[in-house]
């Protein structure tokens, strides 16, 4: 029997073109693909870009162009490397086509609406404070806000860990904090953000057994082992297991608005890895078979080729 095989390799942020650590990951993935392909296994191996957050919307803002065209743009230059180096992709999409909008509000209204009697939702709402640019009119993502290192003092440090010194904190905790997009002092204000109940036990209990019956190579299997715990950590810091995930961002954001919200679009890694699927849901569409059929063969194996530094988002 040739098996069923849905493969992927890890979307590529389309805030630039691809460069030598892109390509090394599709070749690795396509010596594997065409090895199946040979005994006669039957492969849908697709990519795609991903297109949504924070750097996309500034970047393009930059170029003097929307987030679309300056997408639009990265996109047009892929096809001469992959069809260069013989990359045996059977399709490549985009996080911000139709397919990846429907697939991410649906996943989403799926877990809001899980009834009272099954537990009830899987996504709640809290008001946190972040840091803002008056000068900009937005939330700053952590990689937007430079400040000195409240450890070690160096100066000019990210907000959210220092490359002087490897401490970690929040944006909050850097002295004389200042945004890199405008030079002036952000200000603290808060909003109401949307959190997937990462911690709600039926998660934990799920992801536990997920992570642990055999499907994650095992280096993969034991760092993940560690979110569970509550521990110490060398730092003397403590950690807590799972926590809740925050799913939402502010307008303005080059993203995916969130059903019933306006002005609140998902985080980009929320949408992100939805974006293997409506790859794979275009590449059917195209070819006249059915996505929930070929999703509900009971035995489709998926395999998702990734860098270590991206398990976390994956699992
Ligand atoms: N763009 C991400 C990166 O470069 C990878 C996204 S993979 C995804 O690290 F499937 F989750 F989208
Ligand atoms: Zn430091």
């Amino acid at each position: 029997m040739p098996r069923q095989l849905f493969v992927t390799t890890a979307l590529p942020y389309a805030n630039g073109n691809f460069h030598i650590g892109h390509i090394m990951e599709y070749i690795q993935a396509d010596i594997w693909v065409r090895f199946q392909r040979m005994q006669g296994h039957q492969v849908n191996f697709v990519c795609a870009d991903d297109t949504h957050g924070a750097p996309i919307m500034i970047a393009a803002e930059k170029a003097g162009k929307t987030p679309q065209q300056f997408v639009a743009d990265i996109a047009a230059g892929r096809k001469p490397y992959l069809d260069g180096f013989h990359i045996s992709f059977d399709n490549w999409h985009s996080t911000d086509a139709p397919e990846n909008h429907d697939l991410a509000r649906q996943i989403y209204c799926d877990l809001r609406d899980i009834p009272e009697s099954e537990g009830g939702s899987l996504i709640a709402r809290k008001t946190i404070e972040q840091f803002f640019d008056p000068a900009k009119n937005m939330f700053l993502p952590d990689r937007f806000i430079q400040g000195e290192c409240p450890k070690c003092h160096a100066k000019n440090q990210y907000g959210d860990n220092c490359e002087v010194c490897g401490a970690v904190y929040a944006p909050t905790d850097l002295i004389d904090p200042v945004s890199v997009l405008s030079g002036v002092r952000p200000e603290l204000k808060s909003s109401e953000h949307f959190f997937f109940k990462l911690s709600d036990p039926r998660c934990v209990e799920f992801l536990q057994k997920w992570t642990q019956d055999g499907r994650l190579q095992p280096e993969v299997a034991n760092k993940v082992k560690e979110w569970f715990s509550v521990r110490s950590n060398p730092d003397g810091s403590t950690s807590e297991g799972l926590g809740d995930w925050d799913i939402s961002r502010d307008a303005p954001y080059f993203g995916i608005e969130i059903p019933d919200a306006p002005g609140k679009y998902f985080y980009v890694w929320l949408d992100a890895p939805v974006g293997y699927l409506a790859s794979l849901k275009n590449l059917l569409d195209k070819r006249g078979q059915d996505y929930t059929a070929y999703m509900a063969q009971p035995g489709l194996e998926q395999y998702h080729f990734i860098g270590k530094d991206i398990v976390t988002f994956h699992t």
